[in-house]
């Protein structure tokens, strides 16, 4: 694919950029951040008209002397009352800021809370790889989970009622990452060797966007982030799909057959098959993922052929190599993962 189509197609998979402005915020936490970030702004701008204000009007006030001088022009040594006021001004504006961003910090760090029945929380591992997440899905509503999916979040929408809050445990498997999705809340890093946490919530349904917010490697503008919000039928749907092992279809049989023969189960997991790679995007339930490579090409039948046969072109440097598959081999490899649905 040229450079143009990928622009084309990066464009048409990630919607539009409204998607991802923080002043369109759709989460509690992610209005209080843009609340504080515009009273900060406010507050700011109003030191910097008062501050650039008197500077440019003495500037134009003693551009010259009004009358003709001679000698020294009168000297001042200090002034005590100014001394105050400029001491005492800035540290209770910067009290003012802290105080607020104490408030912000508390509305978005929430602690989390243990898993039980009838909480309506989902709970779920988060793991950065260079350039993909990997989510694990511990536990809903109590309900014990256990699956693992790659790429593109699920969670329930919150109504007037009920929240159904996300709360996420955040990890690294290589280099630092950066969780943000901008509409739902601030950047939370993932760091090797340490354990951040990060509660997303919503009342707007509907796909949420992202993107890695930590330079990470070659690929890291190309480590995007999907969050789809759904009603709580169709969360409870995707649940009973995800659970469930991969389908054993007899028409995929020689397809299977292939791709269990070659290296791909060094990488990849299907969960009842014994393809159980855990370096890269679990295959089991491939084809209800709505892209590929972490969100950047869509997922279609002719863009998954592609990436099998080689997806150096698509994401330069990514960690799958092409396998130099003859063409009747990935034809089969191909149909086969098409069945991952
Ligand atoms: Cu991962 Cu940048």
């Amino acid at each position: 694919m040229d450079v143009i189509g990928q622009c084309a197609l990066l464009a048409a998979v990630r919607g539009s950029p409204g998607n991802m402005s923080i002043f369109a915020p759709a989460s509690p936490g992610a209005h209080s951040i843009v609340d504080l970030a515009i009273l900060t702004f406010v507050v700011t701008g109003l030191i910097f008209v008062v501050v650039e204000g008197v500077l440019l009007y003495s500037v134009w006030r003693f551009r010259q002397p009004r009358v003709e001088q001679t000698g020294e022009p009168p000297q001042v040594y200090g002034s005590m009352p100014i001394e105050v006021a400029w001491t005492a001004a800035p540290t209770l504006i910067v009290f003012f800021l802290v105080l607020v961003t104490t408030r912000t910090l508390w509305d978005v760090e929430k602690t989390q809370p243990k898993s039980k029945p009838g909480d309506n929380t989902l709970f779920v591992n988060v793991i950065g790889h260079q350039w993909w997440w990997e989510y694990v899905y511990e536990s809903y509503d109590g309900r014990i989970l256990g699956f693992v999916t790659a790429n593109e979040l699920h969670m329930p929408v919150s109504d007037d009622d009920t929240m159904r809050p996300v709360y996420l445990t955040l990890k690294s498997a290589d280099v630092c990452h950066s969780y943000w999705v901008p509409r739902l809340a601030g950047k939370v890093d993932l760091i090797p060797g340490r354990v951040n946490s990060l509660m997303l919530e919503t009342k707007e349904p509907g796909l949420q966007l992202g993107q890695c917010a930590e330079f990470c490697g070659a690929q890291h503008a190309n480590m995007l982030l999907r969050v789809n919000v759904d009603t709580p039928e169709e969360f409870e749907r995707w649940l009973a799909n995800e659970s469930k092992a991969a389908l054993e279809e007899s028409a995929v049989a020689d397809g299977r057959a292939k791709f269990l023969a070659q290296s791909c189960v060094n990488c990849h997991a299907v969960r009842g098959t014994p393809a159980r790679g855990t370096y890269a995007p679990d295959l089991t339930h491939l084809m209800s993922r709505q892209t590929l490579a972490s969100g950047i090409i869509e997922n279609t039948p002719e863009t998954l052929a592609d990436w099998v046969r080689d997806p150096q072109p698509i994401k330069p440097g990514c960690l799958m190599p092409a396998f130099g598959l003859t063409e009747r081999d990935q034809q089969l490899i191909v149909r086969y993962l098409l069945s991952l649905r």
